[in-house]
């Protein structure tokens, strides 16, 4: 590749793919071309984008990747399934934000802050899995507490926002509750994308129940936070729970170390860490760290009185942002500084 990269982002119509482009302005990410890929729903818009131009929106279907030196897709399970080794074939590093690759072990599943390492050379696959949205600003913490103490166990509580199904799950929540305040009595939206609606609700359900009466979501938690971290027999259970709160995913954390963990001791460490913010006043809220979207916030950080090897905190954290598009364009920083973005074939 000779100069910045030209990239493509697929599902750029969506709520993760426009975060991602106010990232790439925000960040001064350098790029060649932007194009926009979506359904055919969406194909012919015409969009802007950063550096004050616009872009047809283009039907992934029909579209040919040639000429893409990175391409982001962000448009569903399935969809990067069938499409991302298309892209990937003619020749563009994927980053990939979705459960198609994450345990495909010829695509590293990454984490800058945590194992950036990983992108020194280019992937066999051709692609780059970016880890579930509460896995990612879980695994930045995890791992210097790891280090420093060990890790035993780690039970985890989230309490997870709409925008995390997507730009309709954002719409469903508003419009629900606006039902809700007028009639509380109003029917649960039909085809909920949230099971019995999310207004004035919790729901503890999040992507498909397993066998064994977990979600796949609670397992993905466990199953990446392992890959990321090296930790193949990590104890983490978790239990993923869908809130009404538009954006910003929260989670309670408790966590078993080997070593005996001072609160204070622990506060520091974290508050050392890349662009993490430790909040010894107050806690955080998805509503109070809007204006720091992109650091992991991290409160409430204690030991447990009753035994020195249990630590416990809360953090909350942008999922469309750190959870998803700012940890994509992270790795594509990072896949350009290693030389490792276009020309594979
Ligand atoms: N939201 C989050 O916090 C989050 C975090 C991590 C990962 N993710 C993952 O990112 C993906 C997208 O999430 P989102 O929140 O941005 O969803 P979204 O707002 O619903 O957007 C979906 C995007 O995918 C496109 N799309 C849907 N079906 C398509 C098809 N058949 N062919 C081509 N494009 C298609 C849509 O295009 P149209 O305009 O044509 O419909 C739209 O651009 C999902 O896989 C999700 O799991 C989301």
């Amino acid at each position: 590749m000779t100069g910045a990269p030209r990239i493509a982002l697929v599902g750029g119509t969506g709520a993760v793919g426009r975060t991602f482009l106010e990232l790439i302005a925000q960040r001064g990410f350098e790029t060649s071309s932007i194009r926009l890929i979506a359904s055919a729903r969406s194909a012919g818009q015409v969009l802007p984008v950063p550096g004050g131009a616009e872009a047809v929106v283009e039907d992934l279907a029909t579209c040919d990747f040639a000429g893409v030196d990175l391409a982001f897709f962000s448009a569903g399970t399935p969809i990067s399934a069938e499409h991302a080794p298309r892209a990937a074939a003619a020749g563009a590093l994927v980053v990939d934000n979705t459960n198609a690759f994450r345990m495909d072990p010829d695509s590293p599943l990454v984490v800058p802050q945590v194992n950036g390492h990983l992108l020194a050379e280019r992937p066999k696959s051709g692609i780059v899995a970016n880890p579930n949205c509460s896995t990612i600003p879980l695994a930045r913490l995890l791992k210097p507490i790891q280090e420093r103490y060990g890790l035993r166990r780690v039970t985890v509580s989230t309490y997870q926002a709409a925008s995390g199904g997507g730009q309709s799950g954002i719409d469903e929540l508003r419009a629900d509750t606006a039902a809700r305040l007028a009639d509380p009595a109003a029917p649960a939206p039909g085809n909920s994308r949230f099971g019995p609606g999310l207004a004035f609700n919790v729901v503890p359900a999040i992507d498909r129940f397993l066998e064994h009466g977990g979600t796949l979501e609670e397992q993905k938690m466990r199953q990446e936070s392992r890959r990321i971290l090296g930790l193949d027999g990590l104890d983490l259970t978790a239990t993923c729970v869908r809130v009404p709160v538009v954006n910003g995913h929260s989670e309670a954390v408790v966590i078993d170390t080997e070593r005996a963990a001072d609160a204070a001791e622990v506060a520091a460490l974290l508050a050392g860490q890349e662009e993490v913010r430790v909040w010894t006043e107050g806690f955080p809220t998805p509503r109070t760290v809007t204006d720091q979207p992109d650091l992991v916030h991290v409160g409430r950080v204690r030991t447990d009185p009753e035994n020195a090897n249990r630590l416990l905190l809360w953090l909350v954290a942008d999922n469309l942002r750190i959870g998803a598009a700012l940890n994509a364009l992270q790795i594509a920083e990072k896949a350009v500084s290693h030389g490792i973005v276009g020309g594979a074939l």
